[in-house]
């Protein structure tokens, strides 16, 4: 079928279906065309908490989807791509995380929205790259366990006295921008700034003029006087920063910012889940009770 007739057709499902489209930064830019919404997880999280919508087709990695579905249980939630998943987020699991909670106890566990349903339900509070530090500032304890994160873990710790306990979890995808790209990058463009996400390594994060999440990106770039920017994250971002801001130029900072599971979910995905009604993502009461605790914790913080 023809792009534009893939598009229209997705349209008219939508409408038919009572569904809304979320989809994350990172998406095709085929896809980001089409979402009634593009965020962070946190705003994606936010829509899917209010929307009236009866169905979410969410673009984005299964823990996404998990988080609309922990949030909005009366609402079909879709992923069109269900094998779409987050290594980093398979890195910490509910036995690990207890493991360490035993090591440490009465130490409250701050887990990154970049977790299973199940570890976030073990969790004492979430946090996204948007809000970390003023989640990790909100908790009166002086002492904190991370996950699954540690160079997000890192770069907030930097900001408090708190101690942190971090799980030794990472982005693979922002862990392959190596500080030896950026440094030549910046030599080859004076006075661009380098922005980038908290998922890169510490070594990358010291060489940058702003940190942020994707969507503080595309607030930094629209508000700066600079006419060219150097982008430390996922190549998605682009389609987004390009079209705000036509008269600036973003350099990725590295052709291998690509995340594969992000990049899954293509028009045909979505019109298929729209037309048959799944993939499905369900999170079970016994975890999705606990898991949203965490979750409206950390969504009773101001952004
Ligand atoms: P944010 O949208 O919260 O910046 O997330 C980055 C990310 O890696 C999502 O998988
Ligand atoms: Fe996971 Fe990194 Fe891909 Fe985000 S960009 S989904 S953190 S692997």
């Amino acid at each position: 079928m023809a792009q534009e007739t893939l598009k229209s057709d997705i349209k008219s499902l939508l409408r038919k279906r009572n569904a809304v489209l979320l989809a994350h930064n990172y998406m095709r830019d085929e896809v980001q065309e089409i979402a009634d919404i593009t965020g962070d997880s946190l705003a994606l999280s936010m829509e899917a908490a209010k929307t009236d919508a009866d169905v979410i087709v969410f673009c984005g990695v299964h823990f996404m989807a998990e988080s609309a579905s922990i949030l909005a249980p009366e609402k079909t939630v879709l992923l069109p791509r269900l094998d779409a998943g987050c290594p980093m987020a398979d890195m910490v699991t509910v036995e690990g995380l207890k493991e360490l909670k035993a090591r440490y106890p009465g130490v409250p566990v701050v887990t990154y929205v970049n977790s299973s349903a199940a570890v976030k339900a073990e969790s004492d509070i979430c946090c996204t790259s948007a809000n970390a530090l003023k989640v990790v500032q909100s908790m009166s304890e002086n002492e904190i366990i991370f996950a699954p994160d540690k160079n997000l873990g890192s770069y907030v710790a930097r900001f408090t006295d708190k101690k942190f306990h971090l799980w030794e979890g990472y982005c693979p995808t922002h862990e392959r921008l190596r500080p030896e790209v950026v440094v030549e990058l910046k030599d080859q463009h004076p006075g661009a700034p380098f922005v980038c996400h908290p998922e890169c390594n510490p070594a990358v994060v010291a060489l940058a003029d702003h940190v942020c999440s994707t969507t503080g990106m595309y607030d930094y770039c629209r508000k700066s006087s600079a006419k060219r920017f150097i982008i430390g994250t996922e190549a998605g971002i682009l389609w987004r920063l390009k079209r705000e801001n036509p008269d600036k130029e973003f350099i990725l900072a590295s052709p291998a910012l690509i995340c594969p599971n992000m990049k899954l979910t293509s028009l045909e995905d979505v019109h298929e889940a729209l037309v048959n009604m799944r993939p499905v993502v369900k999170v079970p009461e016994e975890t999705r009770v606990p898991a949203k605790r965490a979750l409206d914790r950390m969504l009773a913080i101001p952004r």
